[in-house]
């Protein structure tokens, strides 16, 4: 499908039929072009309707196009503006729901515009490292004014219609049409049959009363808010030569910097993470139509720190959650915590008080396991021993219905050892949700070796419910992300012993753009948590070497924040990490100790020992199937570990680096005695495509 035609009267509709969004692919490119083209020819048509069939107007270009030659193929979309611009009868475009990109593009080719009420109409290109590449930049500001235009470009946010049509002056609707859409677009196509000349909005005027001044303005803003994408700047650009130069010679520039951006790093790793996401919910082995079980009763099995807050996201959904506890006390507590949570939200304006009300009344408090029994799916969230969660699964699998899904929220234990303890493994799954569990996008769904596939396709379709990235993983030691960060804290701990401070790796690789340094970070959620898990691991694991300065800090009390001392020093009621004399100090005894001379090291080194040995783990974990795909691991680290958007995550960015350099930085670092030459072998994946001059992507 791309579009159909017929004739109503004395009026052609054209709807735009591609689904899901009616995206401008080809096909609906040339069979619009037909469409205009049969209906100029056709004496008894008077004018012309563009409309969208289903749930758009049109969300703009058809991104399974993208980067192929069909999506420039002629008649392009430039090609096909023109032809409604130049069209000898009235071309009305009514637009309802979704008129995104190309789409409202599109319709500001058209000579005349209406609206449903709440469409949401945007220019996102920005989001994905662009600006809006046929037009937008000069025919937006020449019908809403070139500040509301530039407002709507830069930030690719949507606005309601109604909102739009409000403003005085404006001339992007002619109409909002409140009853059937197609009926009033007929209507006002009819009384604009005789209209002559056709207005084209490229032929009207484009002022600003203080164009220097406003741009200037315009431009430090920009700068501040996204220093570290181009593309807002560029909108600024290209909207200041809608005011500045004439229309035909302001569109080769929006070309040109469409053009350009398109090659920047910034571009590539925005448009990964956009697919990236996508990709995410797509399981290969799972086919896409597998019906998911219903999920309509939550229980959540503890209502301690992840228990609360993955409450939290099911009420926010509307969904009813179960909170099941041990103890009366427990239980009062996490309820507490979940409505102090939701008080702060509005105290800050972020919620309704009444919405407050009507998602604590969606919260069943419990003690006894008959309260969940029909429950469709529990997640459990008890304290990390197995012993706790065998009782607990054994407890399920005895009084829970068949058919429900039952999962774990476990960060280190085997989903399969606990999937073991019921008779129902097939229904078992790990939901590894990220602290806190109401804010972090991240959830890893953990795959166990019996986990049936639609218990998979449930809780990916439950994640978007909740609007988490859900990205499956394998079984195994950390599952993808900490997996990963366990080597980047290897690193950072190697870097100690070697030479640097705490301050200088955390400075370093917030530079590269993480929201926090691997120190900082260890500080605000507790060095006990990761001391814990080292007297476990390499207890089971003695031959992989560490940096036993993190233990040394906690020997002395030093877990961070909670303490008021970590890896820095914090004065009281205080955030601020201040550089720590004592911390210094003892990180330099361990290095005589160890017989080490400090050495100067270069935030060069700091960021790729870091930010390599995630993407080594991740080819292993590629390797050993543990994540289906590259960009799963990508997402894993934007949506979870504050990795920087603009780098597209770590394998994005080996990619941009180029595999051969990565190999080689790997080898140089497997030279240096003092880290560890087993861990900087490249992993076969990963030498394997650097040797063939190929990427993860
Ligand atoms: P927590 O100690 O804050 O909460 C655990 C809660 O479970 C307590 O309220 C306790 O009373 C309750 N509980 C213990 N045994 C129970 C039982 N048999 N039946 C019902 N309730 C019981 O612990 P937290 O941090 O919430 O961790 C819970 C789970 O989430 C653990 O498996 C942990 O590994 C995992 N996790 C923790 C993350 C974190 O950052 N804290 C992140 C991701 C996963």
């Amino acid at each position: 499908m791309g579009a159909r035609y017929e004739v109503r009267g004395q009026v052609a509709v054209i709807t735009l039929d591609n689904p899901p969004v009616n995206g401008l692919g080809y096909d609906t490119r040339v069979q619009v072009a037909q469409g205009v083209e049969r209906a100029q020819a056709d004496p008894g048509v008077v004018a012309i309707v563009l409309t969208g069939a289903g749930r758009a107007f049109s969300g703009g270009a058809d991104i399974r196009e993208f980067g192929s030659p069909k999506a420039i193929a002629e008649p392009n979309l430039l090609s096909l503006i023109r032809l409604l611009e130049d069209a000898s009868k009235p071309v009305v475009a009514a637009v309802h729901a979704v008129c995104m990109g190309g789409g409202l593009e599109l319709a500001l080719g058209a000579h005349y515009r209406v609206a449903a009420p709440g469409t949401n109409v945007a220019l996102p290109e920005v989001k994905i490292g662009l600006i809006p590449g046929a037009g937008g930049t000069q025919r937006l500001p020449r019908v809403l004014g070139v500040e509301t235009a530039l407002n709507m470009i830069v930030s690719g946010e949507p606005v309601k219609s109604e909102m739009l049509a409000a403003l005085p002056g404006q001339k992007l609707f002619d109409r909002i049409v409140e009853g059937e859409l197609l009926e009033g677009a007929c209507a006002f196509a009819l009384e604009k049959a005789g209209a002559r000349p056709l207005p084209r909005v490229r032929d009207l005027p484009c002022r600003h009363p203080n164009a220097d001044a406003y741009f200037q303005f315009a431009r430090n803003t920009v700068k501040a808010m996204a220093r570290n994408f181009p593309a807002p700047a560029r909108c600024v650009d290209a909207v200041e030569a809608s005011v500045k130069r004439r229309f035909d010679e302001a569109m080769v520039l929006e070309r040109e910097i469409f053009s350009a951006l398109m090659l920047t790093p910034e571009c590539k790793a925005l448009r990964h993470a956009f697919f990236g996401d996508r990709a995410a919910s797509k399981i290969p082995d799972v086919p896409e139509g597998t019906p998911p079980r219903p999920v309509a009763k939550v229980a959540v099995i503890g209502a301690g720190t992840m228990g609360g807050g993955i409450t939290m996201n099911f009420l926010n959904a509307g969904i009813p959650v179960t909170i099941l506890e041990t103890a009366q006390a427990a239980l009062d507590r996490g309820l507490a915590t979940i409505r102090r949570n939701y008080e702060a939200q509005v105290k800050k304006g972020k919620l309704g008080a009444d919405k407050l009300e009507q998602r604590m009344a969606l919260l069943t408090p419990a003690l006894d396991y008959a309260a969940i029994a029909d429950a469709d799916l529990v997640i459990e969230a008890v304290f990390e021993e197995m012993g706790v969660k065998e009782a607990v699964f054994r407890r399920l699998d005895d009084t829970v219905k068949a058919g429900a899904i039952l999962a774990s929220n476990t960060s280190t234990l085997d989903v399969d050892r606990i999937a073991a303890f019921t008779r129902r493994p097939q229904d078992v799954v790990g939901m590894h949700f990220f602290s806190p569990a109401n804010v972090m996008k991240l959830l890893e769904v953990v795959r166990g070796a019996r986990t049936a596939p639609d218990v998979l396709a449930t809780v990916m379709g439950v994640a978007k419910k909740i609007r988490k990235t859900a990205v499956v993983s394998g079984v195994c030691d950390g599952f993808i992300g900490n997996r990963m960060i366990e080597q980047y804290s290897r690193q950072a701990g190697f870097l100690l012993e070697e030479g640097c401070t705490p301050q200088q790796v955390d400075k370093a690789i917030e530079k590269f753009g993480f929201a926090m340094g691997p120190f900082r970070m260890g500080d605000l959620a507790g060095n006990d948590i990761g001391w814990a898990i080292r007297k476990r691991r390499y207890v089971e694991k003695p031959h992989l070497r560490y940096s036993k300065t993190a233990d040394l800090l906690c020997e002395m009390g030093r877990y961070g924040q909670k303490t008021g001392a970590g890896w820095y020093d914090y004065q009281a009621g205080k955030r601020d990490a201040i550089a720590s004399a004592v911390v210094e100090q003892m990180v330099a005894q361990h290095r005589q100790a160890l017989g080490i001379t400090a050495r100067a090291i270069s935030d060069e080194e700091i960021v790729h020992r870091l930010v390599y040995s995630l993407v080594n783990e991740a080819a292993h974990i590629l390797e050993e199937g543990i994540a289906s795909k590259s960009s799963d691991i990508d997402m894993v680290y934007l949506t979870g570990y504050g990795f920087p958007l603009w780098r597209g995550g770590p394998l994005c960015y080996a990619d941009q680096q180029g595999l051969f350099n990565v190999v080689q930085s790997m080898k140089r670092f497997a030279a240096n005695p003092h880290d560890d030459a087993a861990f900087w072998q490249p992993a076969p994946l990963l030498a394997r495509l650097a040797a063939e001059g190929r990427s993860f992507t």
